[in-house]
């Protein structure tokens, strides 16, 4: 049975200004922690498709919430995971949270 989600300290808010992305490893995840308009949401930095790295992407959408992978330029929202242009196709997305002055996400068996 899953318990609560246990949140590890990632990065500081200050690495992530506005519209930043970031690749950080937690255990043995690479995790893409993305800054949309003032809020941090985290995917996987692995990119579905070959495994490209998707922090390094272009941002694209309103207010940068699609990232286009720097490999060969699948596309998703980070807020979802769900991809705009392709039905079905996601990266996975994991919880974040500010807690006590830092950045936290909580992945599977970190
Ligand atoms: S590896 Fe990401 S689009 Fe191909």
């Amino acid at each position: 049975m899953a318990g609560a989600p246990r949140f590890v300290k990632v990065a500081a808010p200050a690495d992530l200004p506005p519209r930043a992305a970031r690749a950080v490893r937690v255990g043995d995840r690479f995790v893409a922690l993305f800054n949309v308009d003032g809020a941090v949401h985290a995917t996987d930095n692995v990119c579905p498709h070959a495994g490209g790295p998707l922090a390094r992407g272009r941002r694209g959408g309103p207010c940068g919430e699609i990232v286009a992978c720097p490999w060969h330029g699948w596309r998703f929202n980070v807020r979802t995971g769900e991809s705009p242009d392709l039905p079905g196709e996601r990266v996975c997305t994991f919880p974040v949270r500010v807690a006590d002055g830092c950045i936290q996400v909580a992945v599977e068996n970190p």
